[in-house]
């Protein structure tokens, strides 16, 4: 797909849209969920990938998020993490995963990840339904 700046802020209308009317029948419609998804993986094209590979078999600068839910932080065989990762004992779960988004250095103190602030909780809510597709779900 070819990313454009202003490709984000429609995705996100058109997403945000999907997820509103979704909401309202209390069960997100098929086609919300995918534009949640379109959404996030434009996100993830921007803000994550030029240091997350998402092909295991790809070097990176950073680890490949894979499978990232459900995860141990720091545990991915053969990445040099920092300490503070590597030490931290924490699951990558929705929550988690909003803390960091959010505040990457403030969540954990130490971590080699540039500080990233997507404090948007919209946003949120499109790279982590980007995230689980590469989690099998
Ligand atoms: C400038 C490069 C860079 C960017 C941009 C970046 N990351 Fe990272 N990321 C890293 C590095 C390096 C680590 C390992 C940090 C450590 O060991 O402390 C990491 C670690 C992580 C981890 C922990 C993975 C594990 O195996 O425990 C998650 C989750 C993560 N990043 C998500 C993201 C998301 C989501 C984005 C986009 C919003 C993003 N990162 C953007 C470099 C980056």
């Amino acid at each position: 797909m070819r990313v454009t700046k202003f490709a984000v802020p429609f995705m996100a209308l058109a997403a945000s849209l999907a997820f509103n009317v979704g909401a309202a029948n209390a069960e997100m419609t098929d086609a919300g969920k995918k534009a949640m998804r379109a959404a996030g993986e434009i996100m993830f094209e921007q803000r994550c990938r030029s240091c997350h590979a998402d092909d295991p078999a790809r070097k990176a600068y950073g680890p490949s998020l894979i499978g990232v839910l459900g995860r141990t932080a720091g545990t991915l065989e053969g990445f040099a993490y920092s300490d503070a990762m590597r030490n931290s004992g924490i699951v990558w779960n929705e929550n988690t995963l909003r803390a960091w988004m959010a505040d990457n250095d403030g969540f954990m103190p130490g971590t080699r990840m540039r500080h990233v602030g997507i404090d948007d909780r919209a946003e949120q809510d499109f790279l982590l339904a980007y995230l689980k597709t590469l989690s099998g779900n």
